[in-house]
This record gives C-alpha cells, sequence and structure tokens, in this order.
C-alpha cells in the first residue's frame, strides 16, 4: 500500500465497530490517486475493534468513543471532526445510530454500506433472515444516512444470485467481496 493523501483530498473519518474489511478496503482506495478522499481519522465505538489494527499500521489517528452516552459522545466526536477539519463521514459495520443533531451538522456527509438490497432487510442478521426467506438474490446497498436504521437516499446498489448451497456464511463472504467494490464506487459517484 503507498501512500498519497494529497492536500486536495476531502478529509474523511471512518467509524467502525467490528471487523473492519471495509476499512480496510477504503484505506486502500484513499492511497489511490484517484480517490476523491483521504482518511484522517477512525473512530470505533469498541475498545478491541480488529479493525482498529488498521489504523495503527497505517499511523492514522483513531479514537474510541464508547457510546455509552450517545449524546456526550456524539458532542466528542463533533468537537475532533472540526479540529480536524472532517467534510466526510464513512460509516463501515459501525454498529450506532447518529442522532438527527449530529446528521444536520454533517448534513448530507454521512453515508453507510449495508449488506443487503435497501429497503429489504434492514438491521442486524440480514443474511439469516435472506436465507430464511429463501429469497432468489441478495446484495449490498451504499446509502446517505438518517436517523432512521439503514435508511437515506441510495446512492449504489449491487445484486447477487444466491446459489442453493449458500449458508449464512458464505452468502456473507460473497456479499463482503461486492461491498468492497462498491464502497469506492458509490463514493467516486459523489464526487465525480
Ligand atoms: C458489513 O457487511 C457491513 O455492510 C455491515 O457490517 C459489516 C461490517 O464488516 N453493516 C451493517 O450491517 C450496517 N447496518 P467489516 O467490519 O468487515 O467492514
Amino acid at each position: 500500500m503507498k501512500k498519497s493523501i494529497g492536500p486536495d483530498k476531502v478529509k474523511t473519518a471512518v467509524f467502525i465497530s467490528g471487523t473492519g474489511s471495509n476499512l480496510k478496503n477504503l484505506i486502500k482506495f484513499s492511497f489511490k490517486k484517484n480517490s476523491p478522499i483521504s482518511i484522517n481519522l477512525i473512530i470505533s465505538n469498541k475498545s478491541n475493534a480488529e479493525g482498529l489494527k488498521y489504523a495503527n499500521q497505517q499511523k492514522i489517528e483513531k479514537k474510541i468513543i464508547n457510546f455509552i452516552n450517545p449524546k456526550e459522545s456524539e458532542k466528542k466526536i463533533i468537537n475532533l471532526l472540526e479540529k480536524k477539519k472532517i467534510s466526510f463521514i464513512c460509516l463501515a459495520g459501525f454498529m450506532k445510530i447518529l442522532s438527527n443533531n449530529f446528521l444536520k451538522r454533517f448534513n448530507g456527509k454521512v453515508i453507510n454500506i449495508h449488506p443487503s438490497l435497501l429497503p429489504k432487510y434492514k438491521g442486524l442478521d440480514t443474511h439469516k433472515r435472506v436465507l430464511k426467506n429463501n429469497e432468489k438474490f441478495s446484495g449490498c446497498t451504499v446509502h446517505y444516512v438518517t436517523s432512521k436504521l439503514d435508511s437515506g437516499k441510495i446512492i449504489l446498489q449491487k445484486k447477487i444470485k444466491i446459489s442453493k448451497t449458500d449458508k449464512e456464511n458464505t452468502l456473507r463472504k460473497k456479499i463482503l467481496r461486492e461491498e468492497h467494490r462498491l464502497y469506492p464506487r458509490a463514493i467516486k459517484k459523489i464526487f465525480y
């Protein structure tokens, strides 16, 4: 991974809660010349989020904000984002709901990825529910964030066929691979 953080790139924060494969992928993307964003801050609500290792590896500033008191936590985050002149936020497996107040402050500049064909299957255990309902297709969606769970205007969506042999785990892996293609494409769509 070669770092190229141009001064003209949009300063971006990525919020995570877990594994961070989308974070890893976005960091890799941000280093490319044709990426409109640079990643300057990583926020996690969990101190043991596996994805934090990518912040360490790439020496990107990280902050743990526990969200025990959501209002106070959001205040802290807003201060941090302002201090670092962050103007764009990518949620990547971030499992907390952001308030209207917070989102208004970053009006139209917070996006999320979800592993389903929204508006279907919002929330948790997506793949399990999709398989239980014998769906033939699933996929992933990048969308603008509102204070309602996994809602907001869709930016891009990718549909995939579910095979008869798919289990929760194989479907998760298949869709994650597509997420890693879709998220950078959606960001380019916004800025170019
Ligand atoms: C991804 O599948 C992402 O779409 C999902 O969490 C996973 C995080 O994986 N997000 C949501 O369900 C949001 N409602 P990662 O930590 O490896 O990027």
